[in-house]
């Protein structure tokens, strides 16, 4: 099939791919013209594993291209998925003004019957909203002349497994008005032999923001546990272990540590929180989520200062910088809140990430850059681990507690055992491991 993608970021850059070495042909879009350029160039704008040479393959194979053209494009394709950023605004409505650009620009160009699906998180109505400007927006000689179905499709890859998540997903969504639109999405995803689950659009919308508020919500959930665990002495980990064996609550995301941040789960617990309230609903179950999640993020800062007493002059090596590990991406990465608690209260900061410093150089003043965790642990008076990427996993501990200043690590995202840590000559501080010191 000839497929168009709007929006070449973390989700268009992998579906396009993806869609392209499943044998479609592919063009990527981006109104970002430097990136396009780079892209063309084979330069990836992002870290994720495996995409240099997913993207490289299918370049070559003439199955994939990209263009700031978005008239080239739609002309050129029967299926268009809109997959641009949907950001949070600040009374935490998405912003979709990007979405509603791309409409459009689509309406302006339409040559024939296109299938539109919305691939990037919007709220529930989005659906509606886009046909309804299409329509709009159709030049007056291509009124009532040219068909065109709008379809919902959301994305539940995780950043840093991205390719995988793709092409062996655990179900897709499918939110469909017309037949025309079930065949063609059926069709195109049939040779990943998956579940589909095709349902109205608004419904498959919802899905989208139920499911990534649910995996919030056990994060939070594990996070409060830590907390009444840090009270009474008992470890948290061993409690999600018991918890997650029980197949009708499972073991994943019940891993305590200082938050969730990325690009997703914040703003689409706010906006699911928004467009709830504007249906008359208080979703209050969601706000105490996000309440549990900025304590977590304050409560490191605190654990940090028990620990250290006070903090100004103290030096302090922070681990992970990405919101999670195996991406370079920061957006409301913990990290970025916990550096600017700590340099309000005079902390020396060292940090070292394996693949987030260059977009971090950009955005985050005052601190030193690293070149490994050795370096940036060099004369500390405390380790914080922020982001649990395996190389942190595989320290040389003895090596560490030689070249600090005193050996005390907080363990934000539980890495490590802590009586493995103790024998080694640490004062150990985990997430809802044991006493609050
Ligand atoms: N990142 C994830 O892990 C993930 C997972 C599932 C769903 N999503 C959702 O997918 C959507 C995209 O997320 P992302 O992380 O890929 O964002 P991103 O910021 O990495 O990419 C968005 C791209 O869209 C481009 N863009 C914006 N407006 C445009 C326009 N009018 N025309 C052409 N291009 C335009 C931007 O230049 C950017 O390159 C969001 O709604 C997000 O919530 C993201």
């Amino acid at each position: 099939m000839n497929i168009a993608i709007i929006g070449t970021g973390y989700v268009g850059l992998v579906t396009g791919a993806c869609f392209a070495d499943l044998g479609n042909t592919v063009i990527c879009v981006d109104n970002n013209k430097d990136k396009i350029a780079s892209l063309k160039k084979l330069i990836m704008p992002i870290y994720e594993p495996g995409l240099d040479e997913l993207v490289r393959r299918n370049v070559k194979e003439k199955r994939l291209c990209f263009s700031a053209d978005i008239k080239e494009a739609l002309r050129k394709s029967k299926i268009i998925f809109i997959a641009v950023g949907t950001p949070p605004l600040d009374n935490g409505d998405a912003d979709l003004t990007g979405v509603e650009n791309v409409a459009k620009a689509i309406a302006k160009n339409l040559n024939g019957y296109k299938l539109i699906v919305e691939k990037s998180t919007v709220p529930v109505e989005t659906g509606f909203w886009v046909e309804h400007t299409i329509k709009v927006n159709l030049p007056n000689a291509k009124k009532g002349k040219i068909s065109f179905d709008v379809a919902s499709n959301p994305e539940f890859l995780r950043e840093g497994q991205a390719i995988n998540d793709f092409m062996h997903p655990d179900r897709i969504v499918i939110g469909v008005e017309s037949q025309a639109a079930r065949e063609l999405l059926c069709d195109l995803y049939k040779p990943l032999k998956t579940h589909l689950v095709v349902t109205d659009i608004k419904s498959a919308e919802i899905i989208k923001h139920a499911s990534n508020s649910f995996l919030a919500t056990k994060i939070s959930f594990i996070n409060a546990i830590a907390q009444i665990c840090e009270r009474v002495g008992a470890d948290v980990v061993k409690v999600a272990d018991g918890m997650g064996m029980d197949k009708r609550i499972g073991r994943a995301f019940l891993d305590a540590g200082i938050g969730y941040g990325g690009s997703c789960f914040p703003k689409d617990l706010d906006a699911f929180i928004t467009i709830a309230r504007k249906n008359g609903y208080d979703f209050e179950l969601l706000k105490a989520v996000r309440d549990i999640n900025e304590y977590q993020k304050k409560d490191i800062v605190k654990k940090i200062k028990d620990a250290l007493w006070i903090l100004k002059d103290k030096r302090i090596c922070l681990l992970g910088l990405s919101f999670k590990p195996n991406t370079d991406d920061l957006r409301s990465a913990p990290s970025l809140a916990i550096i600017e608690s700590l340099q309000s209260e005079g902390a020396k900061i060292r940090v070292f990430d394996p693949q987030s410093m260059e977009k971090a150089k950009e955005i985050v003043q005052g601190v030193t850059f690293c070149k490994d965790a050795y370096q940036a642990a060099k004369g500390a008076d405390c380790v914080v681990i922020v982001t649990e990427w395996n190389e942190f996993k595989e320290l040389d501990v003895a090596r560490l507690k030689k070249i600090m200043h005193q050996p005390l690590i907080i363990d934000g995202r539980n890495i490590y055992e802590p009586q493995v840590m103790k024998k080694n000559g640490f004062r150990y501080i985990g997430m809802g491991r044991g006493k609050r010191q």
